[in-house]
């Protein structure tokens, strides 16, 4: 299977395992998450979904639910009330006890928000995603303010990190996130600890949030390319 199908299978199955009428769910980004809002539009045409009030944590999955007219709403809505049921969101990388670095499409702050905001979590992912050690292969995003690039900057190169700025495709400069802030995208040489860095990272004044999610650990469904669908909790 390729890992298109690998997203897909992973999306999907989610859904049809956690997925219930009437839910209150967070809707996450991204290439495998996108299926999990194809898959509760495609329910919900069928008739087999009813009732779903959903958050979408991006304007990629906002337009995606549109698309299949899933009735979105602002956490701070009465119909969300500030809390969903459940969250599935994919992941840039998970490591062996399913804590994970996210924000490679750049949404790690609404994705934070809902993960935190609900009662149980799922990441889809495909096989690629999983690693012994998080940090050490895809960069972490630290979502900054624009006018604190050099001071963060210094800050995160004293904790080890090497840091890059995310720059835009077809616009030039550096990325803006839907919020009006910037990416540096950091990578360490060396083993880390997780769980410390992102709490340490948001202490740093100017950071408006990091891309580790440490603190609520998800059911982990993954696509193999063998074809089949790996349940972790
Ligand atoms: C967006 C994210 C995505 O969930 C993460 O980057 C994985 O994306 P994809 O499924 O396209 O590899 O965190 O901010």
């Amino acid at each position: 299977m390729d890992q298109q199908g690998m997203k897909e299978l992973a999306g999907s199955g989610a859904v049809d395992a956690l997925v219930k009428s009437g839910m209150k769910l967070g809707l996450g980004t991204g290439s495998t998450a996108i299926h999990v809002t194809r898959r509760i539009g495609a329910l919900m045409a069928e008739g087999k979904l009813r009732g779903i009030r959903a958050f979408a944590t991006s304007f990629q999955t906002v337009l995606e639910c549109e698309k299949w007219g899933i009735p979105l709403y602002s956490l701070n809505a009465p119909e969300l009330g500030g809390v969903l049921d459940l969250c599935i969101d994919g992941a840039d990388e998970i490591d062996t006890e399913n804590r994970l670095v996210k924000g490679g499409g750049g949404a790690l702050l609404m994705e934070k928000l809902a993960a935190y905001a609900s009662a149980a979590y799922a990441m889809v992912v495909d096989e690629s995603k999983l690693v012994e050690q998080l940090g050490l292969k895809f960069p972490v995003p630290v979502e900054v303010i624009p006018e604190a690039r050099l001071t963060v900057s210094l800050e995160l190169e004293k904790l080890g990190a090497e840091v890059f700025l995310r720059e835009a495709v077809r616009k030039a400069g550096p990325v803006i996130t839907e919020h009006g802030n910037i990416l540096l995208d950091i990578r360490f040489k060396e083993r880390i600890d997780p769980a410390g860095l992102e709490a340490e990272l948001n202490h740093i004044p100017g950071v408006v949030e990091n891309g580790f999610f440490t603190r609520i650990r998800p059911t982990v469904f993954t696509g193999r390319s063998d074809g089949t669908l790996e349940i972790r909790k």
